[in-house]
């Protein structure tokens, strides 16, 4: 499938322009350039040139270590790169700092998604609203009118309306997986890193797993980091392939799955 560079056929012009420029976020919301993360010499990921357009629904997959968690990290600030630049929203975050990151518009599922077993659903989203993280006892303020409509109008989306007041230790793995989305829809992020969404859940809640994603896509940009193929054939979106950390292919999955080296990389494990 060649180099990914060929995908970018715009980076002919990004690159010879000073940096910082804002010509490329015309196209892009998130840009990466020469990206490399190194774990004490082990290079976990190591990317020439990946832009994910405004309003994209980006599907990444690789087998089991080749680096799709390790984006996340770099994307949100939680890893520092060891080389290159990471543009979002026209700016350079690099340097950026986790919590400034977030604020400028990047949530993210975790792998793990992290809920408050002890609370409900409703509570969950509550503690969740901006501004409530800073003081806990917000928890038992009252929220606005409107902003309980917009709890309960997320929550009727990932079909958790009927479970509001049901402690989250109760949810099933998938309606804790849809609870760890709307929590971070709450926070309008222009950018939505979903990682692994679909792991461990069964036919019927993968199927409304996918829906839901492509229903967030009208009004977000989504990453989705996925290690099932089967998955990621129902959300018809572009696909780039990571292996041992390197971009191995981009394009449809009707595309990529023709790939010799992609075929290898997930069949001859
Ligand atoms: N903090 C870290 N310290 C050392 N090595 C790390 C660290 N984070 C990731 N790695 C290594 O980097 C490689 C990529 O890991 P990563 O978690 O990004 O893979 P992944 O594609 O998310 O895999 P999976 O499908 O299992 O979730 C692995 O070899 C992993 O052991
Ligand atoms: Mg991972």
């Amino acid at each position: 499938m060649g180099a990914p560079v060929e995908h970018y056929p715009q980076l002919a012009y990004v690159d010879h322009l000073p940096s910082g420029s804002r010509l490329w976020s015309q196209h892009y919301l998130l840009f990466l350039e020469g990206v490399t993360a190194v774990f004490d010499g082990f290079t976990a990921l190591d990317i020439s040139a990946i832009g994910v357009e405004h309003n994209e629904l980006r599907v990444i997959i690789g087998p089991n270590g080749a680096g799709k968690t390790t984006f996340c990290d770099i994307v949100t600030g939680k890893t520092e790169p060891a080389t290159g630049q990471v543009y979002f929203d026209g700016e350079n975050i690099t340097e950026v700092s986790e919590a400034e990151i977030f604020l400028r518009g990047i949530g993210r599922k975790f792998q793990t998604p992290t809920v408050f077993d002890s609370l409900t659903t409703y509570q969950n989203m509550e503690l969740a609203l901006p501004g409530n993280q800073k003081v806990w006892p917000n928890l038992f303020a009252k929220e606005r009118p409107e902003e309980r409509d917009r709890i309960f109008d997320i929550l009727k989306r990932v079909k958790l309306d009927d479970d509001a007041h049901t402690e989250a230790r109760f949810l099933s793995h998938g309606q804790r997986q849809w609870l760890a989305i709307s929590v971070l829809i709450l926070s309008r992020p222009k950018l939505l890193l979903v990682d692994e969404p679909a792991a461990g859940l069964t036919d019927a809640e993968t199927e409304l797993t996918a829906e839901l994603l492509l229903e967030l896509k009208k009004e977000h940009t989504l990453i989705v980091i996925e290690h099932d193929m089967d998955f990621v054939r129902h959300l018809d979106a572009r696909v780039t392939v990571l292996n041992e950390g390197k971009m191995m292919a981009e394009g449809s999955m009707a595309d990529v799955q023709k790939d010799e080296a992609v075929i290898e990389a997930y069949l001859g494990r």
